[in-house]
């Protein structure tokens, strides 16, 4: 969902200009280079107001984290949170992960992170979804072999689903849990996470590596989607109805 458009939105994303990069077709293929001999670089996909992006790139100095967001007024946020917060290896580019090849070179990014991205629900959208086919190929043209993209969402139709194209598309898959904080909290959360985890919902998580087996944009056309429909994948129309249910029996 698209947040109110932010008061003052053009002068505050001005003063972020230490961490915005305006021009990212122009540091392609030399991002780690560029901005100061990093060991690695790491992308996050749709970072919204960046509550994660902050940790994270708080919690690796030596990586640069480049965080993509395509909503000025989250993303706003995001960049004067990480600028509050004195972080030198990270930047932000306002803009759609549709063209992250045309952001970063082949095999560019060691690591993607993909949090609680919308989830589409409707069959005839599902090519929007960030997990589809023709999002995995851009992914893994990017991202080194054996890099790997981490992926988190409250939405377990939307996860089985994904599980699904990640397989066909040839991605190696671990630790693919339906309650990733079933004993205890894990990792960084982000600020959707946060709010789900206080409301008691599940959150499930994958790590997708690249292997020699899996697509990319080079191995030409995408298929047609297999599945599209989110409630075949999983028991999203019995969820609904067990809501529905409930409501019926409390009135
Ligand atoms: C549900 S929010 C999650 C934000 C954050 N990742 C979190 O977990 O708190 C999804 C974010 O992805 C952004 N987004 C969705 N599609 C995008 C796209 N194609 N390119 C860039 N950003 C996108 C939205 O603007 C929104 O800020």
């Amino acid at each position: 969902m698209r947040m109110r458009r932010k008061p003052n939105l053009e002068p505050r994303l001005e003063k972020c200009a230490a961490v915005t990069v305006g021009n990212p077709e122009e540091y392609r293929g030399r991002w780690r280079e560029s901005f100061g001999g990093f060991e690695a670089v790491h992308v996050e996909l749709g970072c919204g107001k960046g509550r994660f992006t902050a940790d994270v790139a708080a919690s690796a100095p030596d990586v640069l984290l480049v965080a993509i967001e395509r909503d000025p007024s989250a993303l706003v946020m995001a960049m004067e949170l990480a600028l509050s917060r004195g972080l030198s290896n990270v930047r932000f580019i306002l803009g759609d992960v549709n063209t992250l090849g045309e952001f970063f070179a082949p095999c560019e990014i060691g690591r993607l992170y993909l949090n609680f991205p919308d989830p589409w629900p409707k069959s005839r959208d599902a090519k929007l979804r960030l997990t589809a086919p023709n999002f995995l190929r851009r992914y893994a043209s990017s991202l080194s072999m054996g890099g790997e993209l981490q992926f988190k969402t409250d939405n377990t139709p939307l996860f089985d689903w994904s599980v699904e194209q990640f397989s066909a598309e040839g991605w190696e898959l671990r630790g693919v849990t339906h309650d990733l904080h079933a004993n205890g909290l894990v990792g960084i959360l982000t600020g959707y996470e946060a709010k789900f985890v206080a409301q008691g919902q599940k959150i499930n998580r994958l790590v997708a590596v690249k292997r020699e087996s899996t697509k990319t944009l080079a191995d030409g056309e995408v298929p047609r989607l297999r599945n599209a429909s989110l409630c075949d994948a999983r028991g999203y129309e019995e969820s609904l109805e067990t809501n529905a249910k409930k409501k019926e029996d409390r009135s």
